[in-house]
């Protein structure tokens, strides 16, 4: 651990950690191809049960929260649609064409973890907005990921976030309750990683950094509502939102996105960075 409670990790550990990011990306796209008009949100849950049990890796949601006095998450992955935010319970919801459904799954492999999102258009069509809004989101995660890879501290991702949301072809809300987080032997450690630029910029991105970047933007109003479930989050105004993260690791050549299959390759190149596979 350094000085500010931050957790570095050896090339050994980042290692162990692309194993969990793997499950979790491969886990994302059986539930991407599982979405579609007629499912309910709880078939996608078990899509995720299977690829954790077939690669011998544990949830990193179920039962999370058991020890604050709040309900334990009951599902390995939060689904939440059109005006939910984050933290959706898979259940009897049925997708709608059109819906756009935020898919967010953490994995532990070997007391490892990996976290990250994806947004899905059900039935691959949506209305302009929504679709702008899907892109937004995802481009904003993105441009996090690049600064991270070029950037000096930690608020250069947040900054490179808002500067993404603020530059976008359409207005959209940046949530501010839900931030990024460092991950490692735990779900969420230190540091925060805001989606908005923050006065104090933050520890250095240094090599053993791991960090989950996710960016929630909304059509309308940023502010967001707790339903009784105590989990589920939804916009205040009914707007729909997308959210979409990845789980980096700041390694000593640049940088590897542990929860893409492709370790961050093709987008990164687009961007002129090279990625660093250990
Ligand atoms: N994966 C979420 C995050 O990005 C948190 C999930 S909450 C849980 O930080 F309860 F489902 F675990
Ligand atoms: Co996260």
């Amino acid at each position: 651990m350094s000085p500010r409670g931050i957790e570095i990790k050896t090339a050994e550990q980042i290692r162990a950690m692309r194993k969990a990011g793997l499950v979790v990306a491969e886990a994302l796209v059986a539930m991407g191809e599982a979405v579609r008009s007629g499912v309910r949100t709880a078939d996608l849950d078990t899509v995720a049960r299977a690829v954790l049990a077939d690669n011998g890796a544990v949830s990193s949601f179920l039962n999370y929260g058991a020890d604050w006095g709040i309900p334990p998450y009951p599902a390995t992955v939060c689904i939440s649609v059109n005006e939910e935010v984050v933290h959706g319970i898979p259940g009897d919801r049925v997708l709608n064409p059109g819906d756009i459904v935020s898919i967010d799954f953490g994995a532990i492999v070997d007391g490892w973890h990996g976290d990250a999102a994806r947004t899905f258009i059900v039935d691959g069509q949506t209305s302009a907005e929504a679709a702008d809004l899907v892109q937004i989101t995802r481009k904003a995660m993105w441009d996090g990921v690049a600064a991270a890879a070029m950037g000096k501290r930690v608020g250069d991702i947040s900054n490179a976030i808002q500067a993404s949301a603020d530059q976008a072809v359409r207005h959209v809300g940046i949530v501010r309750e839900y931030t990024g987080h460092g991950i490692g032997s735990a779900m969420h450690q230190n540091p925060d990683v805001p989606n908005y630029a923050h006065a104090r910029r933050g520890p250095r991105l240094s090599t053993g950094l791991c960090l989950a970047i996710e960016p929630i933007f909304t059509l309308g109003s940023a502010e967001t509502v707790e339903l009784d479930d105590q989990w589920t989050v939804v916009t205040s105004d009914g707007s729909w939102a997308s959210h979409w993260e990845n789980t980096i690791a700041i390694t000593d050549g640049g940088l590897w996105v542990l929860t893409e299959l492709d370790g961050g390759r093709a987008e990164l190149a687009a961007r002129g960075i090279k990625i660093n596979e250990l």
